[in-house]
């Protein structure tokens, strides 16, 4: 399943069975969608293969925060790093426990990390941030600043305002929308980021050593031809002070 395909496949007005099929399960959470279709996103994304060669280090050890049903923290473990995946919901957990016995997973909210401080050589957190209000978005970053070594790497993804789905649903404060009917995870606070606000964020911890948009999906790895369908992602890469 993919974002990229409800977008397609709306956008051509060829409808399929799958569009119809998401169509009912719009403004879903996170909860319902693993409850209901279990680990939609399999594959790591094209961000985590591209920069997991940065999270290899001597005692690495890499957490990944909202690592869902764990299609990333398995690729890092494949690569022979030591990881620890985190999730809010225990469905998602689950899911992931079944998937890889031998990784450590455990349930746990990104802005109370249970881990002391300086546990990680490097932190994994894509597609996470956006779900949070602007308090919550600092109050995350704090945490991850917090359980980061100095000259640790942070890996993050995260919605970017020139997004299209920007707009759509309710809007709650600046950028933050709820209800984006294109989403399959449409019932979840969707906050868009602009590239001053990621720096001012993370620039409080990190030095930013990588800033760039994609328009490619994270959620199945296709380019899209149709203009009028921007999937708008940041990828940063940062290195704590
Ligand atoms: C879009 S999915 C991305 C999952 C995973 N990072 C990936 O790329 O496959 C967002 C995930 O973040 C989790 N999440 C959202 N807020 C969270 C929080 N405050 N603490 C921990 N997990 C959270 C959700 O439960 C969901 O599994």
């Amino acid at each position: 399943m993919s974002i990229l395909e409800i977008s397609d496949g709306s956008i051509k007005g060829n409808k399929t069975r799958f569009i119809e099929e998401l169509e009912l399960q719009h403004h879903k959470k996170w909860k319902e969608i693993y409850k209901e279709i279990g680990a939609v996103q399999t594959e790591p994304t094209n961000f985590m293969k591209e920069n997991v060669h940065l999270l290899l280090k001597k005692d690495a050890r890499v957490l990944d925060i909202g690592c869902g049903t764990g299609r990333n923290t398995r690729y890092i473990h494949e690569k022979g790093i030591e990881v620890i995946g985190v999730d809010k919901l225990e469905e998602a957990i689950k899911i992931a426990k079944l998937k890889a016995p031998d990784i450590h997973f455990e349930v746990a909210d990104a802005q109370t990390l249970p881990f002391p401080d300086n546990s990680f050589s490097g932190v994994v957190c894509l597609h996470v941030i956006e779900h949070h209000l602007p308090e919550e978005i600092r109050q995350i970053i704090r945490e991850i600043a917090r359980v980061v070594k100095k000259g640790g790497i942070l890996l993050l993804s995260t919605v970017s305002v020139r997004d299209s789905a920007k707009g759509n649903g309710k809007r709650l404060c600046d950028n933050t929308y709820i209800g984006i009917e294109t989403f399959l995870d449409g019932g979840e606070i969707h906050h868009f980021f602009t590239r001053t606000e990621l720096i001012n964020l993370l620039g409080k911890y990190f030095d930013i050593i990588d800033i760039h948009h994609s328009t490619y999906s994270n959620f199945d790895q296709l380019e899209t031809e149709d203009s009028s369908v921007k999937i708008a992602h940041w990828h940063v890469v940062a290195r704590k002070r």
